[in-house]
Formats: structure tokens, sequence, C-alpha cells
């Protein structure tokens, strides 16, 4: 490092970078062919030369400038798999790892005063046995193997000096390169010249929650090389969750709920869409139960059951009203009700196979904690006749799906809610779907282990009030675009 604000030069002569497979993956030689497997996956290269072959699969750190060279090229087509050990003298100092396939970067020339950070994306987390630090800003990884990356990584907790960072550290200029890595590939910011860091100023990233970002990053493909889709991760270890959940043992009573007269007559598709509204406010008398099964049964019951023969080794299954990411149909529903003509208060539990309804509990506190918080997510004085909670069973979802699980969850949590919107609009009730539910409250109230089932939305609904304006302009202010205007 040179002084003051000199740049640091030459960043490579301390490192050296020595390509190799990654932990997980393995190297078979077959004739000239290198077959690679790790993650599920497995890629094969034809006519790969013998010296190569032997460097890949042993990963030998002495293999001639060539075949390092080659090696280099040959492993950038296939970063999922592979890994860059960088090296001070004979000691590795951390792993660069790609997660997308073909992505470079350019380790940053740092200058001693230079303010560094973490980015405020960038998270460190233990896998397996390593330390790793990540970004979905970035598409790189580093997996930290020694105390100096470690040590340093913690520093970065804070905004830190280039030189304050590395003084002390068992190898001054090693450390600075290590930083010139994290800084070029995007997993550690460089303070502006006025102080201030892009994550915590930019008005498109500050507008980014850290999760947020963590969750879109790894619920799609692209950005990321973890696993990801129906791989069925845990078969034959762990046994499915069956579609539907056993009858609950601890009822306190059982309610049979009145099914509809068949579905004929209604609002047409096209009524029922563009007369759909959310409504918070609610009429002086309460919903009926002949309202309230019909809404559950047009909405949410098992319409259709598969029950594969025992041995066929197939998964059982229901259909729903509506759609479901891979047909799993992991959610369940939960009723707090505050006032139902024909039905006592109380918290229930919806059986969708047998379209009745199980009372969980009926300590009025639970229920007007839960219908308190729903209060507050609409913002309106009036309390709902009906809390709609909805939980999911994510091991259902989980045991099937990659990287991908928790995003259907939600997914198809959108899914029911505009069913539920359209068949409480059918029925001339009042819905209205909510954002926000304390999920630990509802676990504790309902009985539920947070980790297996939670819940994940909310949907209050009631009587309209009359003298609610269904059709026409929502409310003052609001201009309505007819077909031809829009
Ligand atoms: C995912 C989602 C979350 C919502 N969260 C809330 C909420 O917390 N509180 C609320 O009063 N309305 C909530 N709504 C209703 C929206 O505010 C409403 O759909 C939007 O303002 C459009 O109005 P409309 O439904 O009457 O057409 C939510 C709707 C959706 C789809």
């Amino acid at each position: 490092m040179t002084p003051d604000a000199g740049l640091v030069e030459a960043p490579t002569t301390v490192l050296t970078a020595w390509p190799g497979l990654r932990d997980g993956v393995t190297a078979r030689v077959e004739g000239t062919d290198l077959v690679l497997t790790g993650e599920g996956r497995t890629t094969r290269l034809r006519g790969i030369p013998e010296a190569l072959r032997r460097h890949l699969a042993e990963g030998r750190p002495d293999a001639d400038e060539v075949v390092r060279e080659a090696t280099e090229r040959l492993l950038a087509r296939m970063g999922h798999l592979t890994t860059t050990r960088l090296r001070c003298d004979a000691h590795e100092v951390m792993r660069h790892e790609s997660t997308t396939r073909s992505t470079a970067y350019e380790p940053a020339d740092l200058a001693e005063t230079d303010v560094l950070r973490l980015d405020r994306f960038a998270l460190l987390r233990t896998r397996g046995d390593v330390l790793v630090l990540e970004c979905p800003r970035a598409t790189h990884r580093f997996v930290l193997t020694s105390d100096l990356a470690r040590a340093l990584a913690v520093d970065l907790g804070t905004p830190r000096r280039v030189r304050d960072l590395v003084t002390g550290t068992t190898c001054e200029d090693a450390a600075v390169e290590v930083l010139g890595h994290w800084v070029g590939a995007g997993l550690v910011e460089r303070a502006r010249p006025d102080g201030g860091f892009a994550t915590d100023t930019d008005p498109t990233l500050v507008q980014w929650d850290f999760h947020d970002l963590l969750m879109h990053s790894r619920s799609r493909s692209g950005r990321h090389d973890e696993p990801l889709g129906a791989l069925s991760p845990h078969r034959g270890r762990i046994h499915p969750l069956p579609a539907v959940v056993p009858p609950r043992g601890d009822a306190l009573a059982v309610v049979d709920l009145p099914r509809p007269a068949p579905w004929t007559g209604g609002l047409s598709l096209a009524e029922a869409v563009e007369r759909r509204r959310s409504i918070r406010d609610y009429a002086r008398t309460p919903v009926s139960l002949e309202e309230l099964g019909a809404f559950l049964h047009r909405s949410f019951r098992d319409r259709a059951r598969f029950d594969p023969p025992a041995d066929a080794g197939q998964e059982s299954k229901v259909s729903r009203p509506y759609p479901s990411g891979g047909g799993l149909y992991e959610h369940e529903l939960y009723l707090t009700v505050r006032r139902c003509e024909g039905l006592a208060p109380g918290i229930y539990h919806y059986d969708a196979l047998h379209h009745r309804l199980e009372l969980v509990t009926d300590d009025a506190g639970g229920a007007s904690a839960m219908l308190a918080v729903a209060a507050a997510a609409t913002g309106h004085p009036a309390s709902p006749d009906v809390l709609l909670t909805l939980t999911a069973r994510f091991q259902r979802m989980s045991w099937r799906y990659r990287s991908i699980a928790y995003a259907n969850v939600l997914r198809t949590t959108g899914a029911i809610y505009q069913t539920m919107y359209l068949v409480a609009t059918d029925l001339d009730l009042a819905p209205c779907a909510l954002g926000n539910g304390d999920a630990d409250l509802a676990a504790r109230v309902l009985g539920l282990d947070y980790l297996r089932e939670s819940s994940v939305g909310d949907f209050v609904l009631g009587r309209r009030d009359p003298r609610d304006v269904v059709e026409g302009a929502p409310m003052a202010g609001w201009t309505v675009l007819d077909e031809t205007t829009a």
C-alpha cells in the first residue's frame, strides 16, 4: 500500500489465484471426458487433455502456467461448479465463487484513506463448515477460509479507513488486496467524497429493504447459483406432508357448514371483476352462516382429492377453486369470528375437505388481539364480522421446491386473495385483503409451531353496508374511466 492517497499498485502480486472445483463437486475421468457432478447437476467436458483433466480432478496447485490458464478458461464456463482459491504464499486466504455463469470483476485499486463498509445488502453466513460473504447486489461470493479474511469482514461492519483496517494484520499487502477484491466484486462499498454510501442515499437503493432484495434475488433464477425448482431435495429422507390435514383432535366443537345451492345465476365473471372493490365499512347486521358457508365453499373447499395406492410412490393431492404453486395446496384457513348470525364467536379452523369449522379456541382475548391487528391494517375504525387468517404448511412446499418455496407460498396467497374477492363480490359481501398480520400472535393464539405453519396473509369480511356505493366512482376525487375512455 502506498502512503496517503496513493493507489495500490499491482493488486495481484501478493495473492495468487488458483482455479479448482468447489467443495462437494466431484470430478471423474471417463476416457477423454471429464464428468463433474455437484448440487444435483452433472456437466460432461469432452476431449480434455490429460494434464488438464488431472489438474481439474486433483486441483493441483503446482500445475504449470499453461495448464492453469487453460483451466481458468474452461472453468469460466462452469461457474456453478468451480472456485478460485486466492493464496498468499502457500496459505489460502479466501475462495471466490461466481454466482452466475459468466461474470468477471476487476479488483479495485484502493487508497489507504478510502473509507469502506460492507454493502448494506451484504450478509455473512455459515455454509456447511465455512463462513461465506454474499450480497444480492453482486454476482460473486467469497468463502472466508482464513482468519485474515474473517477479521476484515467483521471489521467492515462499521465504516473504516483502509489504513486502519489493514494495520496490524498478519499481511498488510494481502489484506489490501482482499479489500480490493471485495470492493471490485461489489460486496463492500467505498464511501463517496462526502462520506456517504450509495446504499444509504441512492434513491433506488435506499428504497430496498435488506430482506426484500435478498428474497427477490433468490426467488428467481439468474442472479444466484443455488439449486432452484422442483428438485424434491428431501425425497427418501423425510416424508412429505399429506395434502389433507387430519381433523384436529383438540377441537372444542365442530360446526357443519351449510353448502350453497349449485352456483348458477349470480354475477357474470365480467360483472364480478368490474364490481370488485375493497370495502372496509360494514352493515349493522352481521354476515350469516349461509353466506359464510357459501363464501368458504366457493373460494377454499377441497373440490376433489387424489389418493394414490399406498405402493404407487405418488403424493396425495387435492384441488381447490384457486390455483396453487405445484398443486400443493399448502394453505390452511382460520376464522376469527366476531359476529356471524348462526355461529358463536370464536376462532375456528376451516376443514376444507368436510366443509366444516373446528373451534380452536373461544378465548375472547386472543380473538380481540387478532381483530385489533386487522383493524390497524385497514386503518378503519370498523371491525369486520370475520377475520380470515391464511397460514401455510411450509414444509409441504419446501419438500418439493428449492429456492422458491416461500415465494410460491406468497404467490399463491395472492391467488387466494383474488378468488376470495370475486366470490365475496358475487355474494354482495364486503371484502378486503390485508398486507400485514402478526404471525407470532397468530401462532400463539392458533396453537401453531411458527416454523411449521404460520400466517402468511389475512382477509377481512363483513356484510356490506347497503349505503356503500359499489358501482361508480370509488371515492371523491376519482374519475371512472369506462371501456371507451380507458
Ligand atoms: C396484497 C394486498 C395487501 C393489501 N393490504 C391492505 C391493508 O393492509 N389494508 C387495507 O385496508 N387494504 C389492503 N389491501 C387492499 C388495497 O388497498 C386495495 O386493493 C387497493 O387500494 C385498490 O382498491 P380496490 O381493491 O378497492 O380496487 C391490500 C390488497 C392487496 C392485494
